[in-house]
């Protein structure tokens, strides 16, 4: 199939039910308000509550997104979801959503690509629906960081926090879709972000300045390439949805590209770093605004190390 796949009918997400302001985590760990909106623009994050976990937070996403489609679990040929941190080893979360929406039969997988996750998903998505594969997709991002964060481990604790967000994709065949996508990862830079199993004994690991470079490097670098081969300008694309892993990551990406402010999506600074669902959780906020015929790019980027890219045509 020619031309943009992928057309997004649907968006919606959701978040852990404890607000966890930097005040809150002043009496746990020796941090200050201050050193967290400065270091990374984050004034408060959502935790899961009792009873919530990565899958109750991608069902919950996946309903409000078939419910803004219009669509019905059951009208939906594959389900999707990136994730590092279901709750057991298998079933995948994908197979227990699908339980969930009324869809039994249908095709689940989960996807593990860290914070480019979702991504990585488009890609694959986009590539099943342009096959013939499927014609309908439902594809999640979810993640219950704090699962496999150190509460006492200030450097990380700050930063992470739950959330999960869904699209429905419908085949497409107009105007609309995904036209173009990167993928990449290095596997030499694993010992820069790691983590073990939700309920295990390691927890995650970050060196923050090293991946802090490499994502200031890899984000503008990602759209220019998307931008120059598909032979439109960065005046063309609406809005920049990057990986919310800190605000002084996007300013810095931002002012790379000399990308005003109001193009760059940010909302880390209530949402905290939802790996996986960073990007998705993004969706609801900009999807009644966006224009016919200009475009949307998504870049992630995390553990493996691993980046990733959409170029969507609205
Ligand atoms: O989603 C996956 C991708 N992840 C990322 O993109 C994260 C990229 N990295 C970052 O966002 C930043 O590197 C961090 C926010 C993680 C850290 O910011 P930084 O400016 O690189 O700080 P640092 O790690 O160099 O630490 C500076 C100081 C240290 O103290 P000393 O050694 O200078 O005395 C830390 O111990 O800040 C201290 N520190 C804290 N202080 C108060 C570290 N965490 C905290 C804290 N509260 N929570």
């Amino acid at each position: 199939m020619n031309g943009p796949v992928g057309k997004i009918i649907g968006v919606g997400s959701a978040l852990g039910g404890r607000v966890v302001t930097n005040a809150d985590l002043e009496g746990i760990i020796e941090t200050d308000n201050q050193w967290i909106v400065d270091r990374t623009g984050i004034e408060e994050r959502r935790f899961v509550a009792e009873g919530e976990d990565c899958v109750t937070l991608a069902v919950d996403a996946s309903r409000e997104a078939l419910a803004n489609a219009g669509a019905d679990g059951s009208s939906v040929d594959l389900i999707l979801c990136a994730t590092s941190t279901a709750p057991e080893s298998m079933p995948s979360v994908a197979c227990l959503v699908g339980e969930a929406i009324g869809a039994p039969g249908v095709g689940a997988m989960d996807l593990a690509a860290a914070c480019a996750g979702f991504s990585y998903g488009a890609s694959v998505a986009s590539s099943m629906l342009a096959s013939g594969a499927a014609n309908r997709v439902l594809l999640i991002g979810a993640d219950a960081m704090t699962e496999v964060v150190d509460e006492k481990e200030r450097s990380t604790s700050v930063l992470f926090a739950d959330g999960a967000g869904a699209v429905v994709l419908d085949r497409g065949g107009g105007e609309s879709g995904f036209v173009d996508h990167i993928l990449g990862a290095d596997g030499r830079m694993a010992p820069l972000l790691r983590a073990g199993h939700p309920g295990g004994e390691q927890k995650l690991y970050q060196n923050g300045r090293e991946v802090f470079k490499f994502a200031v490097r890899i984000i503008p670098e990602m759209v220019e390439k998307l931008v120059a081969r598909n032979g439109i300008t960065l005046e063309d694309v609406q809005y920049i949805v990057p990986h919310q892993a800190n605000a002084r990551i996007i300013q810095a990406a931002a002012r790379k590209l000399d990308l005003p402010e109001d193009r760059i999506v940010v909302n880390v600074d209530r949402f905290g770093n939802t790996s996986a669902a960073s990007i998705p959780l993004s969706y609801p906020e900009i999807f009644e605004k966006l224009d016919p015929g200009r475009y949307v790019i998504t870049v992630g980027f995390g553990s493996g190390l691993t980046w990733a890219a959409n170029l969507y045509r609205v």
